[in-house]
């Protein structure tokens, strides 16, 4: 609607008739005339329209009630009432779709976990509007920061046969009935087959042939954690870089990290201040931290030891050997750094095959970028392209050369120091917007045991 007033200012004076369309959000009687306000979803804004009675078409008018769509040809007019540049007074009203008085999204603010209730309404709600159209403009910015620097989008594919993460999350793709694995050779894919847990192998196999390259794709894990950051299916942008090592990935993470805050707060204004306003007033001051101070980078060992020195109590312990859990990431970011914050070389033994392994044999050239409010968004790691190294890593985590052949070769014809990292698009938008909840940020969630809609 915004939209359309924006298109009919820019063409000029907004003389002669429009229409309208879109759903009621309220509707007013006063004598002699009605206020509606019609919302389409283009904006924040709703259109306020002046029915006078005796407009053609006004009989419908007790029938518009809120949640209705309705189409009205008017002249768009300077509004006189506070908070609004224009009105539409109507010329002509018609009811398209009725909404009975259970329409559930009346016009008192309802909870996040209520509209998840009703996933398919809360398209038309405020803040769902909000996330949304954030989250098309970010998918556009994601694609301008690759395309700008030269990189090539791959559409890596869905179903695989391989475990990227070597974490055993996979969902099973089968047309097997009963026993699956009695004879996995009778499968659809003559092997058994899975949703992909990340596009990373086969974005190597583009770099290494087209040097910069980036996918941008739903994956899915059966991680059966049911928390507020993790979902069964998410997407994931991960570029990939041949002649590229950890530092340059480094780089890269941080850079992009800066440009989508940015892309946020200059192409999104109105949803960032209705998120300020709504959901978390810090949000901009988050953003705003991350865009101008500088990443401070620290080496795992150097995280442990400044957690272990913090006094603080953490509800999961530190120690060396585990993963850090997002309370010791946030600490890191937001107390102890102030500053975004990138841990590298990580422990080999709690990390994948592909990651390259430091000097030392004991660490591997990992790295996680963490913001604040959610710790990590970024993870990635340069790849081992030395062959007889890559084949001890598959060996030591109990994997087959024989199932990674095509992997495998691209260390054996040409191979080049490269490096990639994936980002989890649900996750920044969560740092950009503020909600607290991935399933919030996500058109229709899939968690353990939710796929309704
Ligand atoms: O750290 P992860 O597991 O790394 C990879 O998948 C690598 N193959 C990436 C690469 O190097 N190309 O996942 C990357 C990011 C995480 O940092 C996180 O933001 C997000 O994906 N992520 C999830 N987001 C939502 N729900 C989940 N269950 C997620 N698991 C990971
Ligand atoms: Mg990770």
């Amino acid at each position: 609607m915004h939209a359309l007033i924006r298109h009919l200012l820019r063409a000029g004076s907004p003389q002669g008739a429009v229409t309208a369309r879109g759903w009621v959000r309220t509707r007013r009687d006063a004598r002699g005339f009605s206020f509606l306000e019609l919302n389409d979803g283009s904006c924040f804004a709703s259109l306020q329209v002046v029915v006078d009675e005796g407009t053609p078409g006004s009989e419908c008018l007790p029938d518009l009630t809120t949640g209705a769509s309705a189409e009205v040809e008017g002249e768009l007019v300077a509004s006189p009432a506070k908070g609004q540049s224009w009105e539409l007074r109507a010329t002509r009203i018609a009811l398209i779709g009725h909404a009975g008085p259970d329409y559930p999204l009346q016009k008192k603010g309802h909870s996040l976990e209520f509209l998840r209730e009703i996933a398919h309404l809360r398209p038309r709600s405020n803040l769902f509007g909000a996330v949304f159209r954030t989250r098309s403009r970010l998918a556009h910015a994601v694609h301008r920061f690759f395309q700008e620097r030269d990189f090539v989008h791959v559409h890596t594919p869905i179903i695989t046969t391989s475990d990227c993460e070597g974490a055993g999350e996979m969902f099973r793709v089968t047309t097997l009935k009963g026993d699956l694995d009695a004879n996995p050779a009778a499968d659809f894919f003559g092997k058994p087959a899975y949703l992909t847990v990340s596009g990373q192998l086969e974005a190597e196999t583009f770099a290494c042939g087209l040097s910069r390259v980036y996918t941008f794709g739903p994956t899915f894990r059966a991680e059966d954690s049911n928390t507020s950051r993790h979902a069964a299916e998410f997407w994931m942008i991960e570029p990939e870089m041949a002649f590229c090592d950890l530092a340059g990935d480094m780089a890269l993470a941080e850079e992009f990290i800066k440009a989508l805050a940015l892309a946020m707060r200059e192409e999104c204004a109105d949803e960032l201040g209705f998120f300020e306003r709504f959901v978390d007033k810090e949000v901009r001051r988050r953003l705003d931290f991350v865009i101008e101070r500088p990443f401070q980078r620290v080496p795992y060992a150097e995280a442990l030891q400044i957690l272990l020195g913090s006094g603080r109590e953490f509800a999961y312990p530190v120690e060396h050997g585990r993963n850090l859990q997002s309370e010791h990431e946030r600490y890191l970011t937001e107390e102890h750094f102030k500053a975004p914050v990138t841990v590298f070389d990580y422990p080999r033994a709690i990390k994948p095959f592909y990651m390259r392994v430091n000097d030392d044999q004991e660490t591997v050239a990992a790295m996680d970028v963490l913001v604040p409010g959610i710790g990590e968004v970024i993870g990635g790691s340069q790849r081992e392209e030395r062959l007889d190294q890559l084949e001890q890593n598959l060996a030591r985590q109990g994997l087959r050369p024989a199932d990674y052949w095509w992997y495998v070769d691209l260390r054996r014809f040409g191979s080049v120091p490269h490096a990639g990292f994936g980002l989890g698009f649900e996750r920044v938008l969560m740092f950009l917007t503020g909600v607290g909840n991935i399933r919030d940020v996500i058109p229709f969630a899939r968690t353990p045991g939710s796929a309704e809609f």
